[in-house]
């Protein structure tokens, strides 16, 4: 059942966090549903630029609407990440997403507010909700690096201003986490403090945790030892940072380069077990499971899992 992110994000506030989980191509498609199926979550598929840029606008649509008709169970929102302007009007005008990510973060303040608040009108005509961004992760988004020394935790008084301004439904905010399997050296450091003065501003207003992946060493591990090449280094969230993050207002947090590590190691590690073989569609099932049970595990640890039912009666209810 497709539903609206603002839907899901009322039912969430305060209580769980909603998994929102990129999609590129048919298998990550199949396990996330039946992820969502074996936890009883609900979920957010996000589609990157890159993503219908890859699989093409019309392709990733249609494995939406396959995977739905094949997964009619499953409470999902469809909503854009990390777009452009000119993405966010395409996508509001489609008719298909429930919900767009402008990130003008990048731009000076006022320009990403005059920014925001043109796909906030014409999102709202319609009918769709706005994430917006404010702060700067480090890593890497799509074209634009930003250098880890210019990563900017988000300001609370800049973000209370920044949505009365804007119009925003929710907001991205930097604290501390960064795109990509790089993100912290040592230690990791979620800067929950910074995000509880932010929730002190925006009382019950959604917030979103970008950057959330946890980069398992043991996957990391796994995919040196078949052949790969990631720094052994590499840091990622703790997965039980997050029961710690909802109380304090955020409601979506975002996921993917974990699923990449998954996909990677469950094919680095076939074709590296069984040289002679060729067919994909082997380690494509194993990939297809193994990411089904990813997405349980982060559910329980978002505190999604096991709240289907009571999503759904909370939206029917709303009918
Ligand atoms: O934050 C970016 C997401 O991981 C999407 O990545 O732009 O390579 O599709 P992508
Ligand atoms: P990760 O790179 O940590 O998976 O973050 C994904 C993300 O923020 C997508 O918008
Ligand atoms: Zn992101």
């Amino acid at each position: 059942m497709l539903v609206t992110t603002t839907e899901l994000f009322k039912v969430a506030y305060g209580h769980f966090a909603i998994g929102a989980y990129n999609i590129n191509n048919m298998e990550q498609a199949l396990g996330l549903f039946r992820g969502g199926i074996e936890a009883q979550a609900p979920l957010i598929i996000q589609i990157s630029r890159g993503a219908r840029k890859y699989a093409g606008v019309k392709m990733v649509e249609a494995i939406i609407r396959a995977v739905e008709e094949m997964y009619p169970k499953v409470i999902f929102a469809v909503h854009l990440d990390h777009g452009d302007e000119a993405t966010c009007h395409d996508c509001i005008d489609s008719g298909f997403y429930s919900s767009v990510m402008i990130d003008a973060s990048h731009m000076p303040f006022e320009e990403n507010v005059a920014t925001t608040r043109r796909v906030v009108e014409h999102a709202h005509s319609k009918g769709l909700s706005v994430e917006a961004e404010l702060g700067m992760l480090g890593g890497v988004e799509e074209d634009i690096q930003v250098d880890e020394k210019h990563a900017m935790l988000t300001d609370p008084d800049e973000a209370a201003e920044f949505v009365r301004l804007t119009g925003c439904d929710s907001l991205a905010v930097a604290i501390g986490t960064s795109h990509g399997a790089y993100k912290f050296k040592g230690q990791q450091s979620l800067h929950l403090d910074r995000l509880g003065l932010i929730q002190q501003r925006l009382p019950g207003f959604p917030l979103v945790m970008h950057g959330s992946s946890s980069v398992p060493r043991e996957e990391v591990e796994r995919i040196n030892l078949a052949g790969g090449g990631i720094d052994p280094s590499a840091r990622g969230v703790d997965v039980d940072e997050f029961a710690k993050a909802v109380p304090l207002g955020v409601t979506k947090v975002n996921i993917d380069t974990d699923g990449r590590l998954v996909w990677t190691r469950v094919h680095r590690e076939h074709f590296r077990d069984h040289p002679e073989k060729f067919d994909f569609r082997k380690p494509g099932r194993i990939f297809v499971e193994e990411y089904a049970r990813f997405i349980a595990h982060k559910s329980e640890k978002l505190g999604c899992a096991g709240r289907l039912e009571e999503v759904r009666a909370a939206l029917t209810q709303a009918d």
